[in-house]
């Protein structure tokens, strides 16, 4: 099986897969998702999700309705807020990208250019996403992933004590009129949609019970309860240490690549590209989640 291996546990995997970074993430491979006879190993995927945090399938045709079918292996499906980037005809499709046509956009670009993990700004986050790219430039626009078991886990003890009871406020409407100050402001659906909300800033896995440091840029405002400079140096610290090279991956997109990833321990942050020279079209689905604790 050259590069590929199978994985070694009890019932051996119904898929070929290699590891992307020592920590976390695996590459699978020899899967064609567009065929309806992969479902059973997209339900074996899901599993794997709890334990590898990020799932790369590269070389893929999707349809939308193909990609939101698998996407629903996965559990119910969010929609997001911003309802003129959902421009596929299906509505669990958000769209990423720096094309319009007819004088509109048809995604929302610029998204995710910060350290976050998807809708860490409601209630019930979402669980995973599924990200598929139609359409990527030949250089740039990268997507890294870090691995927040890993950050919360090679924290010194002191901090881990620390930090373990401590709450952030998340908000979606500070990250929008930071990342998108050149735009009209949030609707007031918008804003009634996405009111602030209080996380742990330690977070544990609800299947596999391991911890994990849940923090970010932009969207986490303020961790509760210190004064602002504190909270201020301390997020800024946290962050700082969650994207050290050690934790972190850099995906170089190719076209037809599905990325699946577990927001309950990552977090990602999309890269800039020449986006007057280049096209990028990605479609990404959201998995409901449940209370972060
Ligand atoms: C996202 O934040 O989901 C977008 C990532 C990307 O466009 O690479």
């Amino acid at each position: 099986m050259s590069m590929s291996q199978r994985m070694s546990t009890a019932t051996p995997a119904p898929f070929a897969s290699r590891p992307l970074h020592p920590g976390f993430g695996i590459e699978v491979t020899d899967l064609d998702l567009s065929n309806p006879d992969s479902d059973a190993v997209v339900d074996a995927l899901v599993s794997a999700l709890d334990t590898h945090s990020l799932i790369l399938v590269r070389g893929q045709t999707l349809s939308n309705a193909r990609h939101v079918d698998i996407s629903r292996r996965f559990g119910d499906l969010l929609t997001h807020v911003l309802k003129q980037f959902l421009t596929t005809g299906l509505p669990e499709i958000y769209v990423l990208s720096n094309v319009s046509e007819q004088g509109k956009p048809i995604g929302n670009h610029k998204e995710g250019w910060n350290w976050h993990s998807d809708l860490s700004y409601v209630a019930e986050p979402s669980m995973g996403s599924l990200l598929y790219s139609v359409e990527v430039p030949p250089e740039g626009a990268d997507t890294l992933f870090a691995s927040m078991h890993l950050a919360w886990e090679s924290l010194p003890p002191a901090t881990q004590t620390r930090i373990r009871n401590m709450t952030a406020t998340h908000s979606y409407e500070g990250y929008y009129s930071r990342a998108f100050a050149d735009r009209a402001p949030l609707t007031d659906e918008q804003k009634a949609r996405t009111p602030d909300v209080v996380h742990p800033v330690v977070r544990t896995h609800p299947t596999t019970g391991r911890l994990s440091l849940y923090v970010g840029q932009d969207i986490v405002k303020q961790i509760d309860g210190l004064p602002a400079e504190e909270s201020t140096s301390l997020l800024a610290a946290l962050n700082a240490h969650a994207i050290s090279d050690a934790f972190t991956y850099r995906h170089k997109w190719q076209q037809g690549d599905l990325i699946i990833w577990d927001n309950r321990c990552t977090m990602h942050c999309a890269t800039p590209y020449d986006d007057n020279r280049y096209r990028r079209v990605m479609h990404r689905t959201t998995v409901a989640g449940t209370r972060p604790f």
